[in-house]
């Protein structure tokens, strides 16, 4: 996620606004910017495509003089590559109203289009810049003769003008605004996206969280959605974005400032497992209703004809990434569209033996995995056109590919993946749906249910991490094992393997995921008594074999844990039970995941393992 931070107040505006960003430098970031208006109005803007060091250089060379109310930011790409024109903060044509936003405007395209109609300039691909340029048009049309008034008697006006700019945004924001001709005053608001206010004596702060203002004070605000705040140096008020004051008590922050980073979690896996409800909220929105219509045609390049187009899909991944495209190719062929999986490192001579035809779709966190780049090129060459799903604006990947689908999922700072994989879920379940109602295999109600049910998912997440304690109780249990078996079918095979994988890449012990049936195979062989088995065994078509698979493991010693749901609880016989809410069968892994990276989690913090940077890994794997 993007890095805010503003300041009003005596002290030096533009040292307050870098140290805040220097703060906030963990939260992963490709460019920034600050702003802030001198002693005679005008607005100062320093921004780079690069580190906060660079900027601190860049202000220390050209500084501005009697400075007291400014915006700062960090920026992490959603729409438009880094750069120095992308980053924050924005301006309007007349370069006196200064924003920063962390979130997605989603209808900023309209917006902006309105506002070239009206004849404003733009100077970047941001969502970002159409606030700036909003604020100037109500300005406008409040009929501002802002040469005549004095600063204070602006105020309201400039209250009002912002309060109707934010009501014609649509998606999720945390901005900061600030005008030349209105130097006493920030404004902020809040919607889907935190944004918090630090009270100081005689000076105030903003920022998307505590960590940029922490040593300056911890007594803070936090905003709800749908709320504003008017911030002066003497006091802060609060709104409804309807314009009715809100009163609003203070906390104390408890935490210190590595805590704060974290968001007060012991770790960033811990914090990003907590941020998945929100990372598919922001990598569906905007992009799925009217489902199987052109509505990613904008934004990828990817029509509803050419969905219907290709003959097959073929999945290349790494990972946690590769447990996605799984996922992927079983949820594509339950709607009758041939779909294949690859380990993009065995990627080898199937290139040149696709279908004519084939969509590659290749999914990486990182855009930068040496092995899913290597196949893209071998794709590629065989003349396929490549789908990319990733995190990371501007990576490689993404310059390679014909089609790029960004999750928004913010930063991942952990190594072991988490919130990047339910971004690339909620992608790839995106993506299905478009595919399969363009090409006639998902109709009508179904449609609209499939589209309901995705929807409801950020909620179930919510639900199921409520179950953290006692997931955590059933992995103390288990401390002290270093062999652990993973077992399920059919969409669900893939969380067996994923959540082998993070137990392994965080605790550093044995485990395997394995498809059920075919533990009788042979893997059976190995199940002693105590052996923690998880099963995954939500309600579904393959639950009975499920069921089955659970009691032959149980009948040769081990200790069988299910993630089921209320109704597969009643079916199968295991030793501990972690149930999950109810939702459709093809849904289950959005959900199913969950428990398992908070149990490898709590195996490892047992292990007092370096949960964040496990030994020997890289959080991207650029060599092959
Ligand atoms: C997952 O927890 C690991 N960190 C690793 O398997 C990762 O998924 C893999 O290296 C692929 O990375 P990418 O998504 O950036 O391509």
């Amino acid at each position: 996620m993007c890095g805010i931070t503003g300041y009003i107040g005596d002290n030096k505006t533009t040292d307050i606004l870098i140290d805040g960003l220097k703060r906030l430098e963990y939260r992963g970031y490709d460019s920034c910017g600050i702003a802030a208006v001198d002693g005679k109005n005008r607005l100062y803007l320093k921004r780079v495509s690069g580190r906060v060091d660079a900027l601190d250089k860049l202000v220390a060379a050209e500084p501005v003089k009697g400075a007291h109310a400014g915006v700062g930011h960090t920026r992490w790409a959603t729409h438009g590559a880094p750069s120095e024109d992308n980053a924050h903060p924005h301006t309007d044509c007349s370069s006196e109203v200064v924003v920063v936003h962390n979130g997605i405007i989603e209808n900023y395209l309209d917006l902006k289009e309105k506002l070239l109609a009206g004849g404003h300039k733009f100077k970047s691909e941001t969502d970002t810049e159409v606030i700036a340029h909003i604020v100037e048009e109500k300005l406008k049309s409040l009929h501002v003769q802002a040469s005549a008034a004095r600063a204070d008697m602006l105020e309201p006006v400039f209250f009002e003008a912002f309060r109707r700019a934010v009501a014609d945004l649509k998606g999720s924001f945390a901005i900061s605004v600030v005008w030349a001709k209105c130097p006493g005053m920030i404004l902020a608001a809040r919607m889907h996206s935190p944004l918090v206010v630090g009270l100081g004596k005689g000076e105030n702060f903003i920022a998307s969280d505590v960590s940029a203002f922490l040593k300056h004070t911890k007594r803070v605000v936090f905003l709800n959605d749908g709320e504003m705040a008017a911030v002066k140096k003497d006091g802060i008020d609060f709104y409804t974005f309807q314009g009715k004051k809100v009163a609003k008590e203070p906390v104390t922050i408890q935490w210190d400032s590595t805590m704060a980073e974290k968001g007060g979690y012991k770790h960033f896996m811990l914090k990003e497992i907590h941020e998945q409800a929100e990372a598919v909220e922001n990598t569906l929105r905007g992009r799925l209703l009217p489902i199987g219509g052109d509505i990613l045609r904008s934004e990828i390049g990817l029509s509803a004809e050419a969905m219907k187009s290709f003959s097959s899909l073929q999945f290349i991944a790494c990972g946690t990434a590769y447990h996605a495209a799984l996922v992927g190719r079983v949820l594509f062929e339950n709607f009758g569209i041939a779909a294949h999986a690859d380990v993009a490192s065995e990627f080898t001579d199937r290139a040149k033996l696709m279908a004519p035809n084939t969509l590659v779709i290749a999914i990486s966190q990182s855009g930068e995995t040496a092995d899913t780049l290597f196949a893209v090129r071998e794709a590629k060459a065989s003349g396929a056109k490549v789908l990319a799903i990733t995190n990371t604006v501007g990576a490689t990947l993404t310059r390679e590919a014909d089609y790029v689908l960004h999750t928004h999922c913010g930063p991942e700072i952990g190594v072991a993946s988490t919130k990047a994989f339910l971004g690339q879920l909620a992608a790839i379940y995106l993506l299905a749906g478009h595919f399969a109602a363009a090409r006639g295999r998902l109709t009508g109600t179904d449609a609209r249910n499939y589209a309901e049910e995705l929807l409801k998912i950020p909620r179930l997440i919510e639900e199921t991490l409520e179950k953290e304690k006692e997931i955590a109780k059933v992995a103390d249990s288990f401390a002290s094992s270093e062999h652990f078996l993973f077992i399920s079918r059919h969409i669900n095979y893939p969380i067996a393997l994923e959540g082998a994988l993070k137990i392994k890449e965080i605790a550093y012990v044995h485990a395997e995921g394995y498809a059920a049936g075919e533990m009788k195979h042979g893997p059976i062989a190995i199940i002693y008594k105590g052996m923690p088995l998880l099963a995954v065994a939500p309600s579904g078509r393959t639950l009975d074999l499920m069921a089955g698979n659970i009691e032959e493991a149980k009948a040769r010693g081990a200790d069988v844990v299910a993630i089921v749901d209320e109704a597969s609880k009643k079916t199968v016989k295991a030793s501990r039970y972690l149930v999950l809410p109810t939702t459709g069968e093809l849904f289950t892994p959005m959900l199913t995941v969950i428990p398992l990276q908070i149990f490898a989690y709590y195996v490892a913090l047992a292990k007092k393992c370096d949960i964040d940077k496990p030994r020997n890994l890289a959080k991207s794997v650029t060599v092959r």
